[in-house]
């Protein structure tokens, strides 16, 4: 079991203090902001130190395999279940899978950057759903939302509908979940396990960035196969918090996200009161310039999966109903190889963000914090300007430094929110760039 590194106690969202983290993926961590706050060798103990109450919070089945079960077991000034009913709140832009009002065109579709708000807008005031596939209901498919936020929030979060993966693009995060803080900054991403409160600031004020909602199995590291035992994300750069928590007794709105509905109610205490805790069931960020890439060292561009950092798998082998990837920074170099992405139609769905920089696939159009998405079968690749340099450059090795584009890849085809086909961001002459290819010479 990892020991705490350094126990924390904070009472404000952003005090002053930089936070503290573990390093490991799936490990069994433990820490306390109190000494003696955490129980030794028991979970539940008839009395808790401090008065603290026990409390397990479960993220599979209690009888899931010992490799994927995940539970976390918080020590806090209140419990949970110490709060008046909920009540529904409008959600706004906020959609969930099934959409009823989602569509799905058989076109590829690009937009620009979500602006940001004029009005003072929290994380959560400002988060935009853009495609859902699957049922929250079922524990199946996911959502791709962007925000657009600068105001940090003063509630609290929580989403029983899924895990909640973030991409910040513009702007540091600031994630006060009931295990601790995280820090995070552009070219990180960080996540939310499904339940578990959060409150985000924004440090840096106007913030943008793409999140992408789980329903389905947790995310967690891809196997390596061949690549052997090295290589990828590699699970020690992988970072939780160390305990920290409010004690507050000014009134605190706590929503919470349930079957694609916001919920509201007020505590008379802060809801981030946990003040020890140990588990695997954790928050957790990752700084993408750690991935290590693996990529040919001969001819021929491998398949984009070689980029995956976070897989949610589904029960049928290989397939997932989630795949984060990324196209990180990286030495281009190839024998006698079209270098960018080719041409191909998929049976997956792609959703695709850029956080900085270009993307090897487009000469333009595509811009940091814009989307595209090729649904199922859509035939899609480099556009014709990217393919005629492309062909003709000459191979010698180049770094491409300035790019981070990534993919939420999913089994199942998105449905495309009302908002998101209404949207004057919706760039509307997005196939012209596959325009202009002279035939082929046969
Ligand atoms: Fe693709």
């Amino acid at each position: 079991m990892n020991k705490p590194l350094q126990s924390t106690v904070l009472t404000s969202p952003g005090a002053a203090t930089a936070p503290a983290y573990q390093s490991g993926f799936g490990n069994e961590f433990a820490s306390e902001a109190r000494a003696g706050a955490l129980p030794v060798a028991q979970n539940s103990p008839q009395r808790v130190a401090y008065g603290l109450y026990a409390e397990q919070l479960s993220g599979t089945a209690f009888t899931a395999p010992r490799e994927v079960n995940r539970r976390s077991w918080l020590y806090r000034l209140f419990p949970s279940a110490m709060h008046p009913p909920y009540r529904q709140i409008a959600s706004a832009l906020l959609g969930t899978a099934p959409d009823a009002h989602a569509q799905t065109p058989f076109n590829r579709l690009r937009w620009d950057p979500v602006s940001i708000p004029d009005l003072p807008t929290d994380f959560l005031e400002g988060l935009v759903t853009l495609a859902t596939t699957g049922d929250a209901a079922r524990q199946d498919g996911c959502a791709a939302h962007v925000y657009a936020a600068n105001t940090s929030m003063r509630r609290v979060f929580f989403n029983a509908d899924g895990e909640l993966l973030f991409v910040p693009q513009l702007g540091r995060l600031e994630l006060f979940t009931e295990l601790g803080r995280l820090d995070v900054v552009p070219g990180e991403i960080a996540l939310v396990p499904r339940g578990m409160r959060v409150r985000i600031a924004l440090p840096d004020g106007p913030s943008r960035g793409y999140v992408c909602e789980n329903y389905g199995m947790a995310l967690r590291l891809p196997e390596l196969g061949p690549i052997g035992s090295n290589g990828l994300a590699n699970p020690r750069d992988f970072l939780c918090p160390v305990a920290a928590f409010e004690d507050s007794t000014e009134p605190c709105e706590l929503i919470a996200k349930f079957g694609g509905r916001l919920w509201s109610t007020t505590l008379d205490h802060s809801p981030l009161d946990v003040v020890a805790w140990h588990g695997n069931y954790v928050p957790y960020k990752y700084d993408l310039a750690r991935f290590s890439p693996v990529n040919t060292v001969a001819f021929d561009h491998p398949d984009p999966s070689i980029f995956t950092v976070l897989t949610s798998p589904s029960e049928r082998p290989g397939t997932a109903n989630l795949d984060f990837v990324i196209f990180p920074p990286r030495w281009m170099v190839a024998e006698h190889t079209f270098r960018p992405p080719w041409f191909h139609r998929n049976v997956m769905s792609e959703f695709m963000g850029l956080v900085h920089g270009t993307y090897d696939a487009k000469a333009e159009g595509f811009l940091p914090g814009g989307v595209s998405l090729h649904n199922c079968m859509t035939a899609h690749g480099p556009d014709a300007a990217t393919f005629e340099r492309a062909s003709d450059t000459p191979l010698v090795p180049e770094f491409q430094s300035d790019t981070l584009a990534f993919m939420f890849e999913t089994r199942y085809v998105f449905q495309v929110s009302a908002h998101a086909l209404a949207s004057p961001a919706l760039q509307a002459d997005y196939d012209a760039c596959w325009q202009g290819f002279r035939r082929g010479a046969a």
